[in-house]
Protein backbone atom coordinates (compact mmCIF):
# COMPACT_ATOMS: atom_id res chain seq x y z
CA UNK A 1 0.00 0.00 0.00
CA UNK A 2 2.52 2.08 1.28
CA UNK A 3 4.32 1.67 -2.36
CA UNK A 4 1.36 2.39 -4.13
CA UNK A 5 1.67 5.40 -2.71
CA UNK A 6 4.51 6.19 -3.73
CA UNK A 7 4.28 5.56 -6.91
CA UNK A 8 1.08 7.39 -7.11
CA UNK A 9 2.64 10.61 -5.63
CA UNK A 10 5.66 10.14 -8.37
CA UNK A 11 3.37 9.55 -11.91
CA UNK A 12 1.24 12.42 -10.71
CA UNK A 13 4.62 14.75 -10.47
CA UNK A 14 5.54 13.81 -13.22
CA UNK A 15 2.96 14.02 -15.60
CA UNK A 16 2.00 17.54 -13.50
CA UNK A 17 5.91 18.44 -14.83
CA UNK A 18 4.77 17.80 -18.35
CA UNK A 19 1.39 19.96 -18.19
CA UNK A 20 1.30 22.96 -19.93
CA UNK A 21 -2.68 23.28 -20.58
CA UNK A 22 -5.28 23.96 -17.43
CA UNK A 23 -7.37 21.51 -19.07
CA UNK A 24 -4.50 18.71 -18.71
CA UNK A 25 -3.95 19.31 -14.97
CA UNK A 26 -7.84 19.01 -14.37
CA UNK A 27 -7.41 15.72 -16.43
CA UNK A 28 -4.74 14.36 -13.79
CA UNK A 29 -6.92 16.08 -10.80
CA UNK A 30 -9.56 13.70 -12.15
CA UNK A 31 -7.31 11.15 -12.83
CA UNK A 32 -5.64 10.74 -9.38
CA UNK A 33 -8.18 12.63 -6.84
CA UNK A 34 -11.40 12.40 -8.75
CA UNK A 35 -14.86 9.78 -7.59
CA UNK A 36 -12.98 6.68 -9.42
CA UNK A 37 -8.91 8.16 -8.93
CA UNK A 38 -6.43 6.29 -7.83
CA UNK A 39 -5.41 7.50 -4.67
CA UNK A 40 -9.30 8.00 -4.06
CA UNK A 41 -9.97 3.99 -4.45
CA UNK A 42 -6.70 3.63 -1.81
CA UNK A 43 -8.81 6.14 0.51
CA UNK A 44 -12.14 3.97 0.01
CA UNK A 45 -10.45 0.77 0.66
CA UNK A 46 -8.53 1.85 4.04
CA UNK A 47 -12.13 0.56 6.17
CA UNK A 48 -11.09 -2.94 5.20
CA UNK A 49 -7.59 -2.71 7.41
CA UNK A 50 -7.16 -3.18 10.88
CA UNK A 51 -6.83 -0.15 13.02
CA UNK A 52 -2.92 0.40 13.34
CA UNK A 53 -3.13 0.09 9.65
CA UNK A 54 -5.21 2.36 8.79
CA UNK A 55 -4.29 5.24 10.93
CA UNK A 56 -0.90 4.79 9.11
CA UNK A 57 -1.89 4.38 5.90
CA UNK A 58 -4.51 6.82 6.12
CA UNK A 59 -2.22 9.28 7.31
CA UNK A 60 -0.02 9.07 4.45
CA UNK A 61 -2.80 8.73 1.92
CA UNK A 62 -3.87 12.03 3.36
CA UNK A 63 -0.30 13.60 3.00
CA UNK A 64 -0.23 12.49 -0.90
CA UNK A 65 -3.44 14.05 -1.32
CA UNK A 66 -2.47 17.13 0.07
CA UNK A 67 0.97 17.06 -1.92
CA UNK A 68 -1.09 16.20 -4.92
CA UNK A 69 -3.45 19.21 -4.30
CA UNK A 70 -0.51 21.50 -3.78
CA UNK A 71 1.25 20.63 -6.93
CA UNK A 72 -2.01 21.25 -8.82
CA UNK A 73 -2.46 24.82 -7.60
CA UNK A 74 1.09 25.23 -7.77
CA UNK A 75 1.04 24.24 -11.34
CA UNK A 76 -2.37 25.61 -12.40
CA UNK A 77 -1.16 29.12 -11.34
CA UNK A 78 1.79 28.52 -13.19
CA UNK A 79 -0.11 27.96 -16.42
CA UNK A 80 -2.27 30.65 -16.08
CA UNK A 81 0.65 32.98 -15.89
CA UNK A 82 2.26 31.86 -18.73
CA UNK A 83 -0.98 32.30 -20.66
CA UNK A 84 -1.12 35.61 -19.22
CA UNK A 85 2.31 36.41 -20.32
CA UNK A 86 1.64 35.03 -23.72
CA UNK A 87 -1.19 37.28 -24.14
CA UNK A 88 0.55 40.00 -23.55
CA UNK A 89 2.93 39.39 -26.14
CA UNK A 90 1.02 39.02 -28.54
CA UNK A 91 -0.94 42.31 -27.89
CA UNK A 92 1.86 44.19 -27.90
CA UNK A 93 2.21 47.24 -30.10
CA UNK A 94 5.39 48.15 -31.61
CA UNK A 95 5.41 51.83 -31.76
CA UNK A 96 8.80 51.67 -33.98
CA UNK A 97 6.80 49.76 -36.73
CA UNK A 98 5.96 52.85 -39.46
CA UNK A 99 2.33 53.37 -39.90
CA UNK A 100 -0.20 52.69 -42.33
CA UNK A 101 -0.57 55.24 -44.92
CA UNK A 102 -4.25 56.73 -45.45
CA UNK A 103 -5.04 58.16 -48.45
CA UNK A 104 -6.42 61.81 -48.41
CA UNK A 105 -9.12 62.67 -50.88
CA UNK A 106 -8.47 65.63 -53.07
CA UNK A 107 -10.51 68.32 -54.54
CA UNK A 108 -12.03 67.99 -57.68
CA UNK A 109 -10.61 70.32 -60.62
CA UNK A 110 -14.50 71.93 -60.52
CA UNK A 111 -13.78 72.90 -56.93
CA UNK A 112 -10.10 74.14 -57.43
CA UNK A 113 -11.66 76.25 -60.22
CA UNK A 114 -14.85 77.86 -58.29
CA UNK A 115 -12.68 78.28 -55.64
CA UNK A 116 -10.05 80.41 -57.61
CA UNK A 117 -12.01 82.11 -59.37
CA UNK A 118 -14.02 83.19 -56.44
CA UNK A 119 -11.34 84.31 -54.67
CA UNK A 120 -10.27 86.58 -57.41
CA UNK A 121 -13.68 88.64 -57.48
CA UNK A 122 -13.45 88.40 -53.95
CA UNK A 123 -10.89 89.99 -54.09
CA UNK A 124 -12.39 93.03 -56.13
CA UNK A 125 -15.48 93.51 -53.58
CA UNK A 126 -17.88 90.81 -55.16
CA UNK A 127 -19.39 88.51 -52.19
CA UNK A 128 -20.88 84.97 -52.80
CA UNK A 129 -24.37 84.05 -53.07
CA UNK A 130 -26.45 81.50 -54.56
CA UNK A 131 -30.09 80.32 -55.80
CA UNK A 132 -31.75 77.43 -56.83
CA UNK A 133 -31.46 74.96 -59.44
CA UNK A 134 -34.68 73.82 -59.78
CA UNK A 135 -35.83 77.39 -60.58
CA UNK A 136 -39.29 78.65 -62.46
CA UNK A 137 -39.66 79.72 -65.76
CA UNK A 138 -40.53 83.17 -64.82
CA UNK A 139 -36.57 83.89 -63.22
CA UNK A 140 -34.67 81.87 -65.62
CA UNK A 141 -36.29 83.51 -68.63
CA UNK A 142 -39.11 86.45 -68.41
CA UNK A 143 -37.01 88.11 -65.70
CA UNK A 144 -34.29 88.12 -67.92
CA UNK A 145 -36.10 89.12 -70.73
CA UNK A 146 -36.11 86.27 -73.06
CA UNK A 147 -39.05 87.05 -75.90
CA UNK A 148 -41.73 84.35 -75.12
CA UNK A 149 -40.78 82.47 -78.17
CA UNK A 150 -36.70 82.42 -77.22
CA UNK A 151 -35.52 78.92 -78.37
CA UNK A 152 -33.57 78.37 -75.53
CA UNK A 153 -37.12 77.61 -73.47
CA UNK A 154 -37.83 75.33 -76.07
CA UNK A 155 -38.65 71.83 -74.60
CA UNK A 156 -35.55 70.27 -76.67
CA UNK A 157 -33.31 72.43 -74.82
CA UNK A 158 -34.42 72.86 -71.17
CA UNK A 159 -35.92 70.68 -68.43
CA UNK A 160 -38.89 70.91 -67.41
CA UNK A 161 -40.35 69.60 -64.36
CA UNK A 162 -43.69 71.41 -65.65
CA UNK A 163 -44.64 74.05 -67.36
CA UNK A 164 -43.47 76.58 -64.80
CA UNK A 165 -40.47 75.18 -63.07
CA UNK A 166 -37.59 73.95 -64.83
CA UNK A 167 -34.05 73.01 -63.85
CA UNK A 168 -32.13 76.11 -64.49
CA UNK A 169 -30.17 76.36 -67.88
CA UNK A 170 -28.16 79.16 -66.43
CA UNK A 171 -26.71 80.90 -63.34
CA UNK A 172 -28.19 84.30 -64.65
CA UNK A 173 -31.97 83.96 -62.62
CA UNK A 174 -29.58 85.07 -59.53
CA UNK A 175 -29.38 88.54 -60.87
CA UNK A 176 -33.28 88.44 -61.07
CA UNK A 177 -33.19 87.43 -57.62
CA UNK A 178 -30.89 89.51 -56.03
CA UNK A 179 -32.61 92.38 -57.85
CA UNK A 180 -35.53 92.00 -56.33
CA UNK A 181 -34.50 91.57 -53.03
CA UNK A 182 -31.59 93.73 -52.85
CA UNK A 183 -30.96 97.58 -52.62
CA UNK A 184 -27.76 98.92 -55.03
CA UNK A 185 -24.29 99.08 -54.67
CA UNK A 186 -25.10 95.35 -55.46
CA UNK A 187 -21.85 93.18 -56.16
CA UNK A 188 -22.44 89.86 -56.61
CA UNK A 189 -20.96 86.36 -57.58
CA UNK A 190 -23.24 83.26 -57.70
CA UNK A 191 -21.54 80.08 -58.54
CA UNK A 192 -23.84 77.06 -59.11
CA UNK A 193 -24.75 74.01 -61.60
CA UNK A 194 -27.28 74.36 -64.31
CA UNK A 195 -28.62 71.95 -67.13
CA UNK A 196 -29.43 71.65 -70.38
CA UNK A 197 -30.55 68.88 -72.40
CA UNK A 198 -27.38 67.82 -74.32
CA UNK A 199 -25.95 65.14 -75.15
CA UNK A 200 -22.92 64.81 -73.78
CA UNK A 201 -19.56 64.79 -75.46
CA UNK A 202 -15.75 65.84 -75.32
CA UNK A 203 -17.42 69.88 -74.68
CA UNK A 204 -21.15 69.02 -73.59
CA UNK A 205 -22.38 67.81 -70.24
CA UNK A 206 -26.38 68.11 -69.65
CA UNK A 207 -25.17 68.97 -66.37
CA UNK A 208 -22.07 72.03 -66.22
CA UNK A 209 -21.21 74.64 -63.74
CA UNK A 210 -21.35 78.68 -64.23
CA UNK A 211 -20.73 81.18 -61.99
CA UNK A 212 -22.72 84.19 -62.77
CA UNK A 213 -21.09 87.89 -61.47
CA UNK A 214 -23.40 91.23 -61.54
CA UNK A 215 -22.61 94.95 -60.16
CA UNK A 216 -25.36 97.53 -59.87
CA UNK A 217 -24.73 101.35 -58.66
CA UNK A 218 -24.43 104.81 -60.01
CA UNK A 219 -22.25 105.33 -63.04
CA UNK A 220 -21.47 102.14 -63.81
CA UNK A 221 -20.20 101.87 -67.44
CA UNK A 222 -18.81 99.45 -69.96
CA UNK A 223 -15.38 100.61 -68.94
CA UNK A 224 -16.16 99.37 -65.35
CA UNK A 225 -16.86 95.75 -67.01
CA UNK A 226 -13.70 96.05 -68.97
CA UNK A 227 -12.04 96.72 -66.28
CA UNK A 228 -13.24 94.06 -63.50
CA UNK A 229 -12.91 91.76 -66.25
CA UNK A 230 -9.73 92.17 -67.99
CA UNK A 231 -8.41 92.10 -64.25
CA UNK A 232 -9.69 88.44 -63.49
CA UNK A 233 -8.23 87.26 -66.84
CA UNK A 234 -4.95 88.29 -66.28
CA UNK A 235 -5.31 86.71 -62.42
CA UNK A 236 -6.61 83.14 -64.16
CA UNK A 237 -4.13 82.98 -67.37
CA UNK A 238 -1.13 85.36 -66.00
CA UNK A 239 -0.50 88.88 -66.06
CA UNK A 240 1.03 88.77 -69.82
CA UNK A 241 -2.98 88.19 -71.41
CA UNK A 242 -5.08 90.28 -73.25
CA UNK A 243 -8.32 90.64 -73.65
CA UNK A 244 -10.66 92.06 -76.29
CA UNK A 245 -14.55 92.18 -76.40
CA UNK A 246 -16.31 90.96 -79.36
CA UNK A 247 -20.01 92.29 -79.69
CA UNK A 248 -22.56 89.67 -79.38
CA UNK A 249 -26.07 89.07 -78.24
CA UNK A 250 -28.03 88.36 -74.78
CA UNK A 251 -31.48 89.20 -73.75
CA UNK A 252 -30.55 90.26 -70.52
CA UNK A 253 -27.92 92.70 -71.73
CA UNK A 254 -27.58 95.72 -74.14
CA UNK A 255 -24.87 96.02 -75.30
CA UNK A 256 -23.57 92.18 -75.12
CA UNK A 257 -19.90 90.77 -75.42
CA UNK A 258 -17.82 87.86 -75.41
CA UNK A 259 -14.58 88.10 -73.75
CA UNK A 260 -11.41 86.88 -75.44
CA UNK A 261 -8.20 86.56 -73.78
CA UNK A 262 -5.15 85.80 -75.56
CA UNK A 263 -3.60 82.32 -75.91
CA UNK A 264 -2.02 81.81 -72.89
CA UNK A 265 -0.57 78.72 -73.92
CA UNK A 266 1.17 80.46 -77.19
CA UNK A 267 1.29 83.63 -76.39
CA UNK A 268 -0.74 84.69 -79.19
CA UNK A 269 1.03 82.99 -82.28
CA UNK A 270 -1.88 80.26 -82.81
CA UNK A 271 -1.58 76.63 -81.18
CA UNK A 272 -3.90 73.84 -80.86
CA UNK A 273 -5.70 75.56 -77.61
CA UNK A 274 -6.76 78.40 -79.55
CA UNK A 275 -7.47 76.62 -82.62
CA UNK A 276 -4.59 78.54 -83.93
CA UNK A 277 -6.48 81.92 -83.95
CA UNK A 278 -4.03 83.02 -81.03
CA UNK A 279 -7.62 84.15 -78.90
CA UNK A 280 -9.89 82.07 -76.33
CA UNK A 281 -13.06 82.69 -75.54
CA UNK A 282 -13.93 82.19 -72.26
CA UNK A 283 -16.97 84.58 -71.18
CA UNK A 284 -20.27 86.26 -71.97
CA UNK A 285 -21.59 89.88 -70.56
CA UNK A 286 -22.59 93.02 -71.48
CA UNK A 287 -24.53 96.05 -70.01
CA UNK A 288 -27.37 94.60 -68.28
CA UNK A 289 -31.19 95.54 -69.94
CA UNK A 290 -33.32 97.71 -68.20
CA UNK A 291 -36.12 95.88 -68.34
CA UNK A 292 -34.37 93.31 -66.38
CA UNK A 293 -33.30 95.97 -64.12
CA UNK A 294 -37.08 97.45 -64.09
CA UNK A 295 -38.44 93.87 -62.88
CA UNK A 296 -36.03 93.66 -60.64
CA UNK A 297 -37.69 97.13 -58.90
CA UNK A 298 -34.57 99.09 -59.52
CA UNK A 299 -34.78 102.61 -61.03
CA UNK A 300 -32.97 102.75 -64.09
CA UNK A 301 -32.48 106.72 -64.08
CA UNK A 302 -30.24 106.65 -61.33
CA UNK A 303 -28.55 103.12 -61.52
CA UNK A 304 -26.75 100.98 -64.13
CA UNK A 305 -24.91 97.64 -64.08
CA UNK A 306 -23.08 95.34 -66.03
CA UNK A 307 -23.24 91.29 -65.25
CA UNK A 308 -21.02 88.61 -66.61
CA UNK A 309 -21.48 84.69 -67.20
CA UNK A 310 -18.70 82.13 -66.86
CA UNK A 311 -18.31 78.52 -68.09
CA UNK A 312 -16.25 77.16 -65.12
CA UNK A 313 -15.49 73.43 -66.96
CA UNK A 314 -14.55 75.35 -70.02
CA UNK A 315 -11.90 78.13 -67.70
CA UNK A 316 -10.90 74.25 -66.09
CA UNK A 317 -9.92 72.46 -68.99
CA UNK A 318 -8.12 75.36 -70.39
CA UNK A 319 -6.42 75.96 -67.97
CA UNK A 320 -5.68 72.32 -66.73
CA UNK A 321 -5.28 71.09 -70.56
CA UNK A 322 -8.41 68.89 -70.15
CA UNK A 323 -9.53 67.38 -73.39
CA UNK A 324 -12.62 65.43 -72.52
CA UNK A 325 -15.64 67.40 -70.09
CA UNK A 326 -16.52 63.84 -69.14
CA UNK A 327 -13.50 63.43 -67.44
CA UNK A 328 -14.72 65.15 -64.51
CA UNK A 329 -17.74 63.29 -63.72
CA UNK A 330 -16.10 60.10 -63.68
CA UNK A 331 -14.53 60.66 -60.34
CA UNK A 332 -11.56 58.43 -61.40
CA UNK A 333 -9.47 59.11 -58.50
CA UNK A 334 -6.24 58.83 -61.03
CA UNK A 335 -7.72 61.95 -62.55
CA UNK A 336 -8.69 63.66 -59.61
CA UNK A 337 -5.49 63.21 -57.65
CA UNK A 338 -3.59 65.63 -60.06
CA UNK A 339 -5.06 68.84 -59.00
CA UNK A 340 -3.56 68.60 -55.43
N1 LIG B 1 -26.25 83.15 -69.14
C1 LIG B 1 -25.40 83.18 -70.31
C2 LIG B 1 -25.25 81.77 -70.84
O1 LIG B 1 -25.55 80.84 -70.17
C3 LIG B 1 -24.02 83.72 -69.96
C4 LIG B 1 -24.06 85.17 -69.68
C5 LIG B 1 -23.87 86.06 -70.72
C6 LIG B 1 -24.33 85.67 -68.42
C7 LIG B 1 -23.92 87.43 -70.50
C8 LIG B 1 -24.36 87.04 -68.19
C9 LIG B 1 -24.17 87.90 -69.25
O2 LIG B 1 -24.60 87.55 -66.97
O3 LIG B 1 -24.19 89.25 -69.01
O4 LIG B 1 -24.84 81.60 -71.96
Amino acid sequence: MQEKLEKILSEAKEQLGKATQLSETEEIRVKFLGKKGELTSILRSMGKLEPDERKKLGLAANNARNEIEAMLEEKKDTVKGKAKELKLKAETIDVTEPGKELKLGSKHPITVTIEEMTNIFESMGFSVTEGPEVETVFYNFDALNAAPNHPARDMTDTFYINKDVILRTQTSPVQARTLEKEKPPIMILAPGRCFRCDTPDATHSPMFHQIEGMVVDEGITMGDLRGVLDRFAKEMFGSEVKTKFRPHHFPFTEPSAEMDVSCFKCGGKGCRVCKGSGWIEVLGCGMIHPNVLKIGGIDTEKYTGFAFGIGVERIAMLKYGIDDIRLMYENDMRFIDQFK
